[in-house]
């Protein structure tokens, strides 16, 4: 077939294609950028989510998500986020964000069908997934129900006498700081970022990492979480780039981005050679690892051994920090504010006074003491450990979220920092740390701790 007419020779379509290609090549960037505006507007407006409002970069590219993370403080870009746009908001392609303390209870709720994205297959080890990793509905199903029994409410207390001996830890440090002579200040924060690891390492494996008796970042073990969180929380909102980095095999090979055997993952290893053989009549700790290897020999083939040091090292990483920054939180906003410390420090005292408190204050005695659980409750709701968003894809068939329905396959979003927020539910003073909200009125401070991102919904 011939194309073309007039006095030259005439061109044909295989030359014509060519010439086209040749031009394409030698100009390749005008056509990556036409494909990139061809596919910008595709996704921009003619996406199922079209009609959702929210940033220009956001409907067109995950970018959006990842600067906002990237900058460190996600959570004040997602209230300001929905304070402009409204509770649901596009904030990438195929990805809504929502500002509704029920939408949060409709997606996070086990049992509906929303499973986990793959924002959490970044977090290592990929191979070995631990419950918090784990997006397999059904095996974390299986991991769940074994690690049921060690994460209950009695098995916490039954550590109690360990936990307490690294409280005595904490204390005999304050106490020094206080009485010394130099007076200097000390930063709190550290101090309760060290007793939070300490606690863990307690809690899962009866072994203490030793930061309280250092006094500092051993081996620059926080530093390198933070570190990794931090990555965790950028790749995870554009996973396949995992690939290039973290999971690169020539990366070993490069000296900054080589990783390091960090302590706690060596101390957890030993801890678990020092137990085996698992033999039922071996006597196991109590701690966390004790009671999953006993869920090991229970059901050696849906809990592998695998999974016991999975979910006893993923504790310390999903535990360890969300302790520390809750207590951060706690002290930062009592502390600033002489009138709820003096409070606070009435109960306590008049508590002790009337007998009703122990040496090492129980669980149960604290849960008497109302103003201190409302300052407990007002910084878990203010400043929430998790700062990120938690995504869920919706089940393939769609389902209902806060009353409407969202196709199957969209991806949905939840952060506390926003849902905590919600006037409706928790007053027009949301932006205030007033614990007294949670003593006004009983069947409202009911409500708003059903809707808190600390609550079970298991
Ligand atoms: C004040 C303390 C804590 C807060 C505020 C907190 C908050 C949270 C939140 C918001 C999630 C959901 C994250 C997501 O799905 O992306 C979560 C999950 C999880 N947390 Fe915590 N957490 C705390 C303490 C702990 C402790 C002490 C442990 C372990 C000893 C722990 C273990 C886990 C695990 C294993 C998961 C995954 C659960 C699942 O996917 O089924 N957390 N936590």
């Amino acid at each position: 077939m011939e194309i073309g007419g007039g006095s030259g020779r005439e061109v044909t379509l295989r030359e014509q294609f060519i010439i086209t290609l040749r031009y394409a090549v030698q100009h390749f960037y005008i056509v990556l950028a036409l494909l990139f505006v061809a596919r910008s507007i595709k996704r921009r407006y003619f996406s199922q989510l079209y009609k959702y409002p929210g940033p220009f970069l956001a409907s067109i590219s995950r970018a959006w998500k990842v600067i906002s993370t990237a900058r460190g403080h996600t959570e004040h870009d997602f209230i300001d986020l929905h304070r402009k746009y409204g509770p649901v908001v596009r904030i990438a392609p195929n990805e809504l964000s929502f500002a509704s303390p029920q939408a949060a209870r409709d997606i996070l709720t086990a049992g509906r069908g929303f499973h986990k994205t793959d924002f959490y297959g970044v977090f290592p080890p990929p191979e070995n997934p631990d419950i918090f990793t784990e997006t397999r509905e059904h095996v974390h199903a299986q991991k769940k129900r074994v690690a049921a029994t060690p994460y209950s409410m009695a098995s916490m207390l039954n550590q109690s006498d360990r936990i307490d001996s690294v409280i005595q830890m904490l204390r005999a440090k304050l106490d020094g700081f206080a009485s010394s002579e130099t007076k200097k200040p000390i930063d709190l924060g550290n101090w309760l970022h060290y007793f939070a690891f300490d606690v863990l390492g307690e809690v899962a494996f009866s072994r203490l990492f030793g930061f309280l008796d250092q006094g500092y970042d051993v081996e620059g073990c926080i530093r390198t979480i933070d570190d990794s969180q931090w990555y965790n929380g950028i790749i995870g909102q554009i996973p396949f780039a995992d690939r290039f980095l973290r999971r690169n095999p020539l990366r070993q090979f490069v000296p900054f981005m080589a990783t390091k055997n960090a302590l706690i993952t060596r101390m957890a290893l030993a801890e678990m050679d020092k137990r085996k053989p698992f033999a039922a009549d071996k006597e196991q700790k109590g701690d966390l690892m004790g009671m999953l290897i006993r869920g090991h020999e229970r059901d050696p083939e849906r809990f592998r051994e695998g999974d016991v040091f999975a979910v006893a090292h993923g504790a310390i990483f999903a535990g360890s920090d969300s302790t520390a920054s809750t207590m951060q939180s706690f002290f930062s906003e009592v502390l600033r504010r002489p009138p709820v410390y003096a409070k606070l420090q009435k109960e306590i005292s008049d508590a002790a006074a009337r007998g009703d408190l122990s040496d090492y204050i129980t669980w149960q005695e604290a849960q008497k003491l109302d103003y201190f659980q409302a300052c407990l409750k007002e910084a878990l709701r203010l400043r929430p450990a998790v700062g990120v968003n938690i995504t869920r894809v919706v089940p393939p068939g769609g389902a209902d979220i806060d009353g409407k329905w969202y196709p199957g396959g969209v991806n949905v979003a939840v952060n506390a920092w926003v849902t905590h927020r919600d006037t409706a539910l928790f007053g027009e003073d949301v932006d205030t740390f007033r614990p007294e909200r949670w003593l006004e009125d009983k069947d409202k401070a009911r409500l708003m701790e059903k809707y808190g991102f600390w609550v079970s919904l298991s």
